[in-house]
């Protein structure tokens, strides 16, 4: 599927032209709310439980209008088609981009290599469901015949970023009494807070890996096998480990049993596996019905996709708008929820390492800006933290706010809950006005200059499917981004180098001396020096 430089189309120029005419006629949010009494009706769209509130997004109808052809001329239509048929869009590793396959209808049809795969999603979703039911129920034993009571998910990226942020965000739901944790960082200390006050006896790691072959999962994973085999011996420390991975073979050599390893399949991309078995330890902490919720909240964003102008649509051309035409290199991400406080950081994955990328499909370099940066902290920390620069900095940042209705079930015995949790609405429409229309003042200093686009996703409770719809909505929008940009939004080489170098200077830390011809850069050869003296060896 070649792509277009969609820079050199009539559709994009007439954005930049609309765009140069907004900024010369000195726009406003405030004239244009003051135009348009509709407007903050007309300009919110719903999507299942979701209610995406884009009113204060600098754009007209006018607008719109113009992202709806931007996006006609640039296929975006015809890749969304291609990728939930099963065709390979990932067009650099010949593979499709089927994650909407996981939580995909029973009776779907899409075939990879001639094999239909909902029968195989069904079949692991099953086994996860046994599994999860086993150590919930304390009926998973480990090798001294006690029940396991902790599970610890080791991985990193798209097989951690995930499971740990949908963790958190449903820490009120179906725990059964099992310590559920996450572990990525190669830094030991990450590991070793993890295995504080755990029992050898009563834990079993999940090794997730599509690759299985990622240094930092592995280096986890292998600790973590000699600390079980510390306490409980080589032979027994296997029964304490299982794996999910697209490559089982290799699971297989670290000792783990075949019927404790789980299928991840190269047709899904690690950013976009949460719905897969790299969400074990999720299912083992929600329960199987949470989980099920959560796909069927993705489902039900899926089927929406197709409609023109969905609100997946619309919003990763709003980003287009935003980082293209009004020059907002950044875009903020700020759940008013405590439980979603790592979907920013989830985020940065799904979309930085989807359309941080510099050439177009057909390996010419793009002509345009790509990916904007996302970045963001929840509510209400986030206003005594950055939001002095949102207001009143040098550079506009659109924001995205997600609120829920309904404080989280479990809260309600707490006091004040329903007022502080009507706080927290509150300071986040608060922000949302602040930003849009401003604050005039005599004194220069206090002068919030407002015209700062944000986007309202609200929904009323904070459950597995309205995650789900999230996620769904924010993999959605970001393929759509893609699309626009003509980029392959579902490879990564970019992380590759990084990955050799390191690997060169671990093995110079090894040898004790860089190798002649180890490529080492001089300056790096400094700070190893620097790094030996400072380490005293
Ligand atoms: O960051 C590079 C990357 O390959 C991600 O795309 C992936 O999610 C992560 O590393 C982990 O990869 P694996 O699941 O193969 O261990």
């Amino acid at each position: 599927m070649a792509s277009i430089d969609i820079t050199a189309t009539e559709e994009w120029a007439a954005l930049a032209h609309h765009a140069r005419e907004l900024r010369a006629d000195g726009v406003h949010l405030r004239d244009l709310f003051a135009a348009d009494a509709g407007r903050a009706e007309q300009f919110t769209s719903t999507l299942g439980d979701l209610v995406v509130d884009w009113s204060r997004q600098l754009v007209t109808r006018e607008t719109v209008g113009l992202l709806e052809a931007l996006a006609e001329r640039a296929g975006v239509r015809e890749r969304v088609r291609a990728m939930l048929a099963g065709e390979p869009v990932n067009v650099t590793e010949g593979r499709p981009a089927l994650h909407t396959a996981l939580r995909g209808p029973p009776d779907a049809r899409v075939r990879i290599d001639g094999a239909d795969v909902a029968p195989m999603v069904i079949a692991e979703l099953a086994r996860m469901g046994r599994f999860a039911r086993a150590v919930r129920a304390g009926e998973r034993l480990g090798s001294t015949g006690r029940p396991i009571t902790a599970v610890v998910s080791i991985g990193i990226g798209g097989s951690h970023l995930g499971p740990a942020m949908a963790c958190e965000a449903l820490a009120d739901r179906g725990r059964a009494g099992v310590d559920v944790r996450f572990v990525s960082n190669i830094d030991p200390s990450d590991l070793a807070a993890a295995l504080n006050g755990l029992d050898p006896a009563a834990t079993l790691f999940v090794v997730v890996s599509k690759s299985f072959a990622t240094p930092e999962t592995l280096a986890n994973a292998a600790a973590a096998r000699a600390w079980t085999a510390a306490a409980l011996g080589d032979q027994a420390a296997v029964g304490h480990f299982a794996a999910v991975t697209a490559e089982p073979d290799r699971a297989v050599g670290f000792g783990i049993a075949a019927e404790d390893t789980f299928a991840m399949w190269d047709w899904v991309g690690g950013r976009f596996s949460l719905a897969s078995a790299s969400g074990l330890a999720l299912m083992v902490a929600v329960g199987e019905e949470p989980f099920t919720e959560m796909l069927a909240g993705m489902r039900s964003t899926d089927e929406h996709l197709a409609a023109p102008m969905s609100a997946p649509v619309l919003l990763g051309l709003l980003a287009v708008w935003n980082r293209n035409f009004l020059g907002m290199p950044t875009r903020a991400v700020l759940p008013y929820s405590h439980r979603l406080r790592l979907f920013p950081t989830f985020l940065q994955q799904l979309e930085m390492e989807s359309n941080g990328k510099r050439v177009n499909l057909d390996g010419e370099a793009v002509a345009c800006d790509t990916a904007p940066i996302v970045w963001g902290a929840a509510g209400t920390d986030c206003q005594h933290s950055f939001h002095q620069l949102l207001h009143q900095g040098t550079t506009a940042v659109p924001a995205d706010f997600i609120v829920f209705a309904r404080p989280d079930a479990d809260t309600a015995g707490t006091p004040d809950a329903g007022k502080r949790h009507e706080a927290l609405v509150a300071n986040c429409f608060a922000q949302a006005a602040a930003l849009a229309f401003g604050a005039d003042s005599d004194d220069p200093h206090r002068v919030l200059p407002g015209n700062r686009p944000s986007t309202v996703i609200m929904a009323p409770e904070l459950t597995p499917s309205a995650l789900g719809q999230l996620v769904a909505l924010y993999e959605h929008q970001a393929v759509v981004q893609g699309a626009v940009w003509g980029i392959n939004s579902f490879d990564q080489y970019g992380v590759e180098q990084g990955k050799h170098l390191a690997d060169a200077i671990v093995e110079d830390l090894d040898t004790g001396a860089a190798r002649p011809g180890s490529g080492l850069a001089p300056s790096t050869a400094a700070l190893l020096t620097r790094y030996r003296h400072l380490r005293g060896i």
